[in-house]
């Protein structure tokens, strides 16, 4: 349980986010969603009762001091907010690539830097990595590297910071609307002749990979690791 526990989710209106936002609701923890849309951010507050919500950018230092600058204290942080490019290496200006890294990288730490020092000892911070880290997907270069940093990223702080505790969540193929923007005509169900080859032959629900956030932010014997949530995607 994560009784009165305060949990911050920044990318938490949609998707991943919003199921771990509901999930850690469903155990009883304080839970303020943090995305850059009001509208998606009211819709997740019609959908998940007691759901305290802000307006704020990874991309957007101040924004994020400012979020956190607000709150007494803070038990787990998950940090969903992270987009893709895809494209070859060889084409298209870098900046837009060099943006991606950056985005999920040191959006990363500059949500640890800004919170840091209000999480309690045990307390934790969950970052999201991605199937592409273990098995790269053809165009979605950036992407794998960008996901592997920061998987990286909770083992090194979780030596750096302990006994607060570093974790990361690496999904498969999800079933959420980050796949409206990517196939506007069919959404998530695009990937289905994708996801017929994986071990378990379907899309990983976001209340899954949730299940795993959860895990990683109440097992206090748990630092350093990724959890992969992927139906046996990176094995085949
Ligand atoms: N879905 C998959 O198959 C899959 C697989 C592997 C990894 N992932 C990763 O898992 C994470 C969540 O994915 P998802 O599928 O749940 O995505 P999603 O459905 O598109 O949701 C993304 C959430 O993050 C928020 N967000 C985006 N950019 C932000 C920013 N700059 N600052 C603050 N909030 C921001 C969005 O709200 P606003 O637009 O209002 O900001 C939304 O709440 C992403 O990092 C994604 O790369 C997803």
């Amino acid at each position: 349980m994560l009784n009165n526990q305060q949990v911050v989710v920044i990318g938490g209106s949609e998707g991943i986010g919003l199921a771990v936002a509901r999930a850690a609701r469903s155990v009883g923890a304080r839970v303020l969603a943090v995305s850059r849309t009001r509208a998606k951010l009211e819709a997740a507050r019609d959908l998940v009762s007691g759901l305290e919500v802000r307006v704020a950018d990874i991309n957007d230092t101040a924004s994020i001091q400012e979020l956190f600058a607000g709150l007494p204290s803070v038990d787990h942080v998950y940090v969903a907010a992270g987009s893709t490019k895809v494209g070859s290496p060889l084409d298209q200006s870098l900046d837009e690539y060099r943006h991606k890294f950056d985005e999920r990288l040191w959006g990363s730490v500059e949500v640890v830097r800004a919170a840091h020092h209000l999480v309690r000892p045990g307390g934790s911070f969950t970052f999201t990595g991605g199937l592409s880290s273990d098995r790269p997907v053809s165009g979605a270069w950036v992407n794998g590297i960008a996901t592997m940093a920061t998987e990286q990223l909770a083992r090194v702080l979780a030596l750096e910071l302990a006994p607060v505790r570093f974790n990361s969540v690496s999904p498969g193929y999800t079933d959420t609307p980050m796949w409206d923007n990517v196939f506007p005509e069919s959404g998530a169900r695009a990937l289905s002749d994708v996801t017929k080859k994986h071990l378990i032959p379907r899309l990983v629900t976001a209340d899954e990979v949730a299940q795993a956030v959860l895990l990683l932010m109440q097992n206090e014997a748990i630092t350093g690791e990724t959890i992969h949530v992927d139906c046996g995607a990176r094995l085949v």
